[in-house]
């Protein structure tokens, strides 16, 4: 029976462009997907961009335009550094601002209050008499009740690093930069002040118990930071949170009264993984079929997100769930831990990221995905260095796997242009070898299954290394000279090729293009690749033979490296 796989893949925010980071913490999304698409299992990959939240509104503010023309370009960018740039295949790829999304999240907002998991509490927040509106804590500014700087955010001091509560602030003001649209404004008309604000609450002290439950009974393997995280955090002791906020860049609140309010990014975007599932039902006429995957208890639900999104995907996606109470929750939880660049965390500000859409105009993105399964950070922090990725691209993917494909189809093709027969019988070191590319399949199949596509590839590669050495040692170039051989070398050849088309199904999760060029040369049908260890053919031909790979020039690196740390 085919297996229903779900796969929630974290919804960047449309406020900027994705960097090198972002493609470490999504690639594991794409490896499963393909992965369970070939061994024939029912795969639903979901995700968007998260295009409200008052980043974009407080941007948009400062820029003077309004927050879905941010939206929309991100949006655009992103699909194509994500689908057409790294070959992500999801199955939908949407965002948060359509009517559709609002649509289930107020279902879902609805459903709960009426079961009791949301209440309303007033609470004072910061009231800008000039702008007759509650502002956001980002769009807040005053001084540091710990250090004293005077220009401190509404969410945290950019001087001490403290997180503060914007009514913590000293002489609160609005946020200067957010002000550019209205133009001068005077000191006074800046000033803010608390007055009573009425917000929904989640109910997180209610679901305390069955959260625990959950993740203890979760029974497929988590990232341990994740597992980590959520054992802390329920320990402590949950508190009811506010899911509503004082902005008009959101989904509305589905209750009269509410009007110049919104629900809050993290209630509303993580509903987006429901709302994708359904929409994609929709748009394909068989707007039932998302049940298949959320009303199934046999489905396997994975999410695959960095650090930062452990809370919520361990704890307030899965609470939401849980008080809806029909629908499956997570089961694997796959949480990267950070990647920095060249030993120093990603910043915008300070000019520190390789954006994904400067990286894919001068790099293979193969290369990309490779570096970041070898070398990602899967479960620890893990650095790029541009010289190491130039090293292990030039000194193993190209000389390990892309060598070998390169040596066995050239000299194929040169000797043999028309088939090659495959030998009746095997010597026991062409066994071997062959044995150990048809046994890999299951142990890739584990690793991928739980997560583990650092160890998972390193398997093919081995695969690949084997062949190295069974190519070096049959020495095929030397037999040919020797007209007599020839035979010996066809068969060697036939050996070397069917374990490449082993190693190309192999590769698929992981180097979806690299998977595919190997299929064309060898006159084989990439389309219908399923995950097992091919069936040995009578006869094979290269009919078509390119170099895999371009290797990385020292002078590209060079490149790369002055441009960091520069500000456009
Ligand atoms: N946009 C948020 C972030 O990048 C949340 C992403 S995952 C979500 O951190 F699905 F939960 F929205
Ligand atoms: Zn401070």
């Amino acid at each position: 029976m085919n297996k229903k796989i779900f796969i929630g893949l974290a919804w960047p925010y449309a406020n900027g462009s994705l960097h090198l980071g972002h493609a470490s913490a999504f690639i594991g999304a794409d490896i499963l997907a393909r992965y369970h698409r070939l061994a024939g299992n029912d795969v639903l990959l979901v995700s968007g961009s998260d295009c409200y939240g008052t980043p974009i509104a407080v941007e948009a503010a400062e820029k003077g335009i309004a927050p879905s023309d941010i939206a929309d370009k991100y949006h655009q960018e992103f699909q194509e550094s994500l689908i057409d740039g790294l070959k992500f295949s999801y199955d939908i790829y949407t965002r948060t601002t359509t009517d559709h999304h609002s649509k289930i999240v107020q279902e879902l907002f609805l459903d709960l209050y009426q079961k009791g998991f949301l209440y309303t509490k007033t609470e004072n927040a910061l009231y800008s008499p000039f702008l007759n509106r509650f502002l956001p804590d980002r769009f807040v500014e005053g001084t540091c009740p710990k250090c004293g700087y005077d220009s401190a955010r509404g969410d945290q001091c950019d001087e001490c690093g403290m997180l503060l509560d914007a009514l913590e602030l000293k002489n609160p003001r609005i946020n200067p930069k957010v002000l550019k649209r209205v133009g001068e404004v005077s000191e006074n008309e800046r000033r803010l002040e608390a007055r009573p604000s009425e917000h929904f609450y989640l109910k997180l002290t209610a679901l305390q118990e069955r959260l625990e439950e959950w993740v203890e009974n979760t029974s497929a393997p988590w990232r341990k930071n994740a597992r980590g995280f959520a054992q802390g955090f329920l320990k402590q002791g949950l508190q009811d949170r506010a899911i509503t906020r004082d902005t008009d860049w959101g989904v509305p609140i589905p209750l009269p009264g509410y009007e110049s309010k919104r629900i809050y990014v993290w209630f509303e975007a993580v509903t987006g993984y429901l709302s994708a599932s359904r929409l994609w039902a929709e748009e394909n006429g068989t707007p039932e079929k998302w049940k298949e995957w959320w009303c199934n208890s046999d489905a396997i639900h994975y999410y695959v997100h960095g650090k930062d999104n452990i809370p919520f995907h361990t704890i307030i996606w899965p609470a939401l769930l849980l008080a809806e109470g029909t629908l499956h929750t997570p089961d694997h939880i796959v949480s990267s831990e950070y990647l920095t660049l060249e030993g120093k965390q990603f910043s915008k500000s300070r000019g520190w990221a390789v954006w994904l859409p400067d990286f894919l105009k001068s790099f293979d993105p193969e290369t990309l995905r490779y570096f970041l399964v070898v070398n990602g950070p899967e479960n620890s922090d893990s650095d790029f260095i541009w010289a190491e990725y130039a090293q292990r691209v030039n000194g193993e993917l190209i000389s390990t796997f892309g060598n070998l494909v390169n040596r066995v189809l050239s000299f194929s093709k040169k000797h043999f242009p028309e088939n090659i027969r495959f030998p009746v019988k095997l010597d026991d070191e062409s066994m071997e070898l062959l044995r150990k590319a048809e046994d890999s399949f299951n142990k890739v199949s584990k690793l991928i299954e739980e997560g583990k596509f650092r160890s998972a590839f390193r398997v093919v590669l081995e695969v690949a290394e084997h062949g190295n050495r069974y190519v070096h040692g049959r020495e095929p170039w030397i037999k040919i000279k020797n007209g007599t051989a020839r035979d010996e070398v066809e068969s060697d050849l036939a050996v070397c090729l069917h374990l490449i088309h082993s190693l190309a199904v192999l590769v698929n999760p992981f180097l979806p293009g690299t998977s595919e060029k190997i299929h064309t040369f060898l006159g084989l049908d990439a389309k219908s690749v399923v995950w097992s260890y091919p069936p040995t053919p009578k006869a094979i031909s290269v009919v078509e033979y390119a170099p895999l790979y371009k290797k990385i020039e020292e002078a590209e690196i060079v490149t790369a490296q002055e441009k960091l740390g520069r500000l456009e």
